[in-house]
């Protein structure tokens, strides 16, 4: 069965194009079934973006769908580079046409979490994801567990999810690997943790 995580979806994409705003920034995203969140901008995925905090340079979007965490991220904060990873190559190549027609200079890559040989040692300042709950729990300790292991000391883990609805054992996974565990807003059942890499 397809899902928006699957690496290679093999079904007939049906296109999408929206527009949306996002701290004065106008994005354009086109998108496609068989990536998360087709018609618009998660609920999720705005909060995560709109209370976001930046640390450093090296600015990681981890599992980023069409790419619009990454893309927003780097137009509030032009100076900081951004690189964009996914399983699924549906979903790179969606991030790769959005950073394009959004103006959006990218490190865009494929990647099971930190497979990818190029981010074997790779580390970053601040790790950003909304992740793939459907894709079950233990994907989402091994984004919190890898994370740790590619970022720098003093470094930012941010993630948002449904409180009630998992993510409160997300926020447990985080203070186990990083040993800390804060909330930096809480609107409608979501939540976004934060972590620092001490
Ligand atoms: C909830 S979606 C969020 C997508 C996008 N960041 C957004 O907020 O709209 C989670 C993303 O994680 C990706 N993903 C799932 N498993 C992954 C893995 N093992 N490695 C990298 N990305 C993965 C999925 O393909 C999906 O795009």
């Amino acid at each position: 069965m397809e899902h928006y995580f699957s690496e290679k979806p093999t079904s007939t994409p049906k296109k999408h194009r929206f527009k949306t705003r996002i701290r004065n920034h106008d994005i354009i995203i086109d998108s496609s079934s068989g990536i998360f969140s087709v018609k618009e901008i998660d609920f999720g995925t705005r909060l995560l973006i709109e209370n976001a905090k930046i640390n450093g340079k090296e600015v990681l979007d981890l599992g980023c769908g069409y790419g619009i965490i990454g893309i927003a991220i780097k137009k509030m904060n032009p100076d900081i580079n951004i690189t964009m990873i996914d399983i699924n190559e549906r979903a790179i190549s969606a991030t790769k046409k959005n950073c394009e027609s959004n103006n959006v200079e990218a490190t865009i890559l494929k990647s099971d979490i930190f497979s990818n040989p190029q981010l074997r040692n790779k580390n970053f300042d601040t790790i950003i994801t909304n992740p793939p709950f459907s894709a079950g729990k233990k994907v989402c300790f091994k984004f919190i567990e890898e994370s740790s292991k590619h970022l720098n000391k003093g470094g930012l883990f941010e993630l948002v999810a449904p409180h009630n609805k998992g993510g409160e054992s997300l926020k447990k996974k985080m203070i186990e690997i990083f040993g800390n565990a804060g909330e930096l807003v809480k609107k409608a059942g979501f939540r976004v943790y934060i972590s620092l890499k001490k």
